[in-house]
């Protein structure tokens, strides 16, 4: 079952909660929350307040991506918002299995994701204790850039490791995704795909997410 989780990075931030109804309408699966603190990447975007006022708009689950230093510090925060699930970079992750624990403190989901030049190595030691890898397809910090496909053995070698320690792990991608990336993604072993330009960019996103889910 292949998920598919609309970026709300590239909603219209003017009419959020309608963008939002209208993906979950389209028949998305996860609704993906990108959090950038400009200095982990550089770019600012949203903060828990806005995970609180889109909480109660929508039933799907709010996948949180933070692309911040210190993750630690807001992670209840984010929790107390209505975080489904909070995944967090191995590379702004001093103590990652602490990171972790708190993460499933909160009673929530937690995932790790790697940045397309950081090696799967990096997670061999947690892949038990996690729900979700996410595997970035773009260097983090915009919408709208060029899938860099050197990724792709990352999530068949992910996969692999998935099969053997932790079958029920999600391998999400983030970046870049369109019908022909989504496919190439699909066959190596993603099983959630994140997609904002592709989906919000176009004025049927109902068709949108149809057409990457393959
Ligand atoms: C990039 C973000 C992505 C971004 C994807 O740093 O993590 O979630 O919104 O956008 P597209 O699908 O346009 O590459
Ligand atoms: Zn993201």
């Amino acid at each position: 079952m292949i998920k598919i989780a609309p970026s709300i990075l590239s909603a219209n931030f003017a009419a959020l909660g309608e963008d939002i109804k209208d993906v979950e309408l389209g028949g998305a699966d996860y609704i993906h929350v990108d959090v950038m603190d400009g200095h982990f990447v550089p770019n600012i975007t949203i903060g828990p307040l806005v995970v609180d006022a889109i909480r109660p708009i929508t039933k799907l689950p709010l996948d949180v991506h933070l692309m911040i230093e210190n993750p630690d510090q807001y992670i209840p925060e984010f929790a107390k918002a209505g975080a489904d699930i909070i995944t967090v970079h191995v590379e702004a992750c001093r103590h990652l299995h602490r990171t972790i624990q708190l993460i499933k403190e909160q009673g929530i989901k937690a995932g790790v994701v790697l940045n397309p030049s950081t090696p799967v190595d990096t997670i061999k030691h947690i892949i038990q204790d996690i729900d979700m890898v996410l595997l970035m397809t773009v260097n983090p910090g915009f919408g709208g850039q060029a899938f860099i496909s050197s990724v792709v053995p990352k999530i068949t070698e992910v996969r692999e490791m998935a099969n053997e320690w932790n079958p029920e792990l999600e391998i999400e991608v983030d970046g870049g995704i369109n019908e022909e990336t989504a496919k190439i993604c699909i066959e190596a072993g993603a099983n959630v795909l994140v997609a904002g330009s592709f989906i919000y960019g176009s004025s049927d996103r109902a068709q949108a997410i149809k057409a990457i889910r393959g």
